[in-house]
């Protein structure tokens, strides 16, 4: 639970906006793993902006012109991107010269808001792209990853998300958890992987 009784609890998108806030500087590499819409690569942006570099993943075309549209206009747009791809295949499509030097990677599961939600983010992929993250993360990085347990195939990708964080070596990664709902198992989960310096 992250909220206390005086305040009402943050999103779970707020509170991970603030942990990447709290470790990505301008000029930095990062990567949103499931761009959709484009918020998350919004706020990624401007946080590397203007010498920085966010690479955005999503397999569907739609979402990466949703978000091509959502951030057109935007000044620094030189600085990202797009790749309509799964985020499985992060490593070979990141260059070499940045492996081992991105200081954040955000996966926001589940299914495009306002699209075909039929198309969603599937265990088996979703666990390989965490395998690359966490070999592409800089000393001191962050991966966070939002977890839907609510929605049809959403339980078992949420275990297995939670399973691949305890199976981290506690020396090299610090993992936490939140949620705002901890009585209702459908409610989202938020997963916090800092790898240590
Ligand atoms: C909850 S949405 C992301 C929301 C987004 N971060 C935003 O700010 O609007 C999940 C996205 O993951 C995408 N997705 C599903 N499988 C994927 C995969 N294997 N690789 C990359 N993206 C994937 C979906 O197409 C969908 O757009």
């Amino acid at each position: 639970m992250i909220s206390n009784d005086s305040k009402p609890p943050i999103s779970l998108v707020k509170l991970a906006h603030n942990l990447i806030n709290g470790k990505v500087k301008s000029g930095d590499i990062v990567i949103d793993a499931t761009v959709g819409n484009g918020h998350d690569t919004r706020f990624l942006l401007d946080l590397v902006k203007p010498k920085g570099n966010v690479f955005g993943f999503d397999i569907q075309q739609s979402a990466i012109e949703s978000a091509r549209s959502a951030l057109q206009g935007h000044s620094f747009t030189e600085c990202l991107a797009l790749i309509q791809a799964s985020h499985a295949n992060m490593s070979e499509l990141i260059p070499l010269a940045y492996h081992g030097k991105i200081s954040a990677v955000m996966f926001n599961l589940g299914y495009l808001p306002g699209g075909d939600k039929r198309i969603i983010t599937k265990s088996d992929s979703t666990l390989a792209a965490l395998a690359s993250a966490s070999q592409l993360l800089s000393a001191d990085g962050i991966i966070t990853i939002l977890a839907y347990p609510g929605h049809e195939g959403g339980e078992m990708e949420t275990d297995q998300v939670k399973n691949w964080c305890l199976g981290l070596d506690p020396g090299q990664y610090q993992v936490r958890q939140f949620e705002n709902h901890p009585d209702n198992p459908s409610a989202p989960k938020l997963f916090v992987v800092n790898k240590m310096g």
